[in-house]
């Protein structure tokens, strides 16, 4: 069959690829540390107002632009909109999911690590005080992290070498499942802790008085990047996704899938914390690296096989749920040069692999050698996140809107989120009232603001 048409073989294997995309750092690292940083429950119930008003209708929209082409994004938005121009599209996950992949594939090298440390059981040798040090020590070096993040883009690029089907779709199948039982197995230890339930407040009992404007701004951040959109690594999905696939549903899904991963981190997390007096859970993103290896040798310090067992756990279920969002980022950018420019697989990977790790050592390097490199005030690091988070991911969401609910006829939309008439989409006038008003005009706003425009 033509390469440029394969898609995956079962509805179940789609639904999972697209959730293993969205179920990853950003669930287990970036969610419970927003969540820490901006006072618990209230931060949650926001972030969930924000998937479901802004995120699921962005997910339909790009998914539904993804199906109605089938080959790549670029073709998509061709297709869909009749005019060639809007081909340009297909530069948003190259360009887009090059910088993702980059830094994204640093904090993989360290769940990497650490996965290596659980599993020879150095946690278990380190002082209570020496935590930080030695995890600022290890992101601070030049060459250990460059291996870890090049070992896990080599990794990506072997898994997606393999193609939609026997490399993406197969993955997921196996890789979600395991996630979810790890997962499960987690929270049940967590949440039988002593002292569990102070972090159970604090995770499940709303304090609106801590919301501000900055809130809301990282609610909606947070709520974007954990459901992979505005890289169009979901529209390059929805390529593959079968013609009889409900993609309300689908969406739904997804998003819900995500949450609860995101909330069952935060019942791993918080209890676990909070049930070693005077710990806190606002350490930001070192909350993952640095407080939690700490609290899991301390809590489980009667019985030092389950604190093995524990921290070996924690980490697998890192590196696996970063391997299936990295493998998503991966295809789209080389979905454009396979599907698009006939290039064979596995060398698209391997290059595309090879590029991100360059420049994901630029962005390891911005934590040690390199940390006096600042560019508009910014490490290396954060830059390539601010470019990605803050403007790529905005400001794409914003143009796939005004794309699908002012551009495209209004009949081609309808037709492909219905099924051509054969599902019958009660919610479609409030989807397209969103797709057309509300969700380009929050986006716009925020992104202003974020801007600090006004
Ligand atoms: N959704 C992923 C996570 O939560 C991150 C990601 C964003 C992956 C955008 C691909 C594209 O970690």
């Amino acid at each position: 069959m033509d390469s440029s048409k394969v898609g995956f073989r079962t509805r179940i294997g789609g639904l999972l690829a697209a959730a293993g995309s969205a179920v990853g750092l950003g669930n287990i690292w970036r969610f419970p540390s927003e969540t820490g940083e901006h006072g618990g429950a209230a931060f949650m119930i926001i972030y969930i107002l924000f998937m479901l008003i802004l995120g699921v209708p962005v997910m339909i929209t790009e998914l539904a632009i993804g199906r109605h082409g089938g080959k790549n994004v670029s073709h998509s938005f061709a297709t869909m909109s009749g005019r060639k121009a809007w081909g340009w599209m297909g530069v948003v996950p190259v360009v887009g999911s090059i910088i993702l992949l980059s830094y994204y594939s640093v904090v993989a090298g360290w769940t990497l690590e650490y996965l290596v440390e659980a599993l020879t059981n150095q946690f278990a040798h380190t002082a209570a005080d020496a935590y930080a040090t030695a995890f600022n020590t290890f992101a601070a070096d030049s060459i250990s992290p460059i291996v870890c993040l090049t070992a896990m883009l080599l990794l990506t690029a072997a898994i997606v070498a393999f193609g939609v089907q026997r490399g993406i779709e197969r993955a997921a199948t196996i890789m979600m499942p395991v996630l979810f039982v790890c997962l499960l197995i987690l929270v049940v230890c967590a949440v039988l802790l002593p002292g569990a339930t102070a972090g159970l407040t604090f995770f499940l009992h709303p304090d609106f008085s801590c919301v501000t404007s900055g809130t809301i701004l990282s609610a909606m951040g947070q709520a974007f990047f954990s459901l992979s959109l505005g890289v169009f690594v979901i529209c390059t999905y929805g390529c593959y996704f079968r013609r009889d696939a409900d993609l309300v549903k689908e969406s739904l899904s997804v998003a819900t899938i995500d949450t609860v991963v995101a909330l069952m981190a935060g019942l791993i997390i918080f209890p676990t914390v909070f049930s070693i007096d005077g710990l806190r859970p606002d350490a930001g993103p070192g909350l993952v690296f640095i407080t939690l290896p700490n609290v899991f040798q301390q809590v489980f310090a009667l019985s030092p096989v389950v604190a093995y067992f524990f921290s070996l756990l924690f980490y697998f279920l890192l590196v696996v749920a970063a391997l299936t969002s990295m493998i998503s980022t991966l295809e789209a950018a080389a979905a454009i040069f396979i599907r698009k420019y006939k290039l064979r697989r596995p060398l698209v990977c391997l290059a595309i692999a090879l590029i991100c790790a360059t420049l994901g050592a630029l962005c390891s390097l911005s934590f040690g050698r390199w940390s006096g490199v600042l560019i508009g005030g910014m490490s290396i690091f954060d830059l390539f996140d601010f470019i990605v988070a803050k403007l790529i991911m905005p400001l794409s969401a914003f143009i796939t809107c005004l794309f699908a609910g002012w551009v495209v006829d209004k009949k081609v939309l309808r037709e492909e989120i219905t099924c051509h008439g054969a599902l019958r989409q009660r919610l479609y006038p409030i989807y397209r009232v969103i797709i057309r008003y509300v969700a380009p005009i929050g986006i716009a706003l925020i992104f202003i603001n974020e801007l600090g425009l006004f």
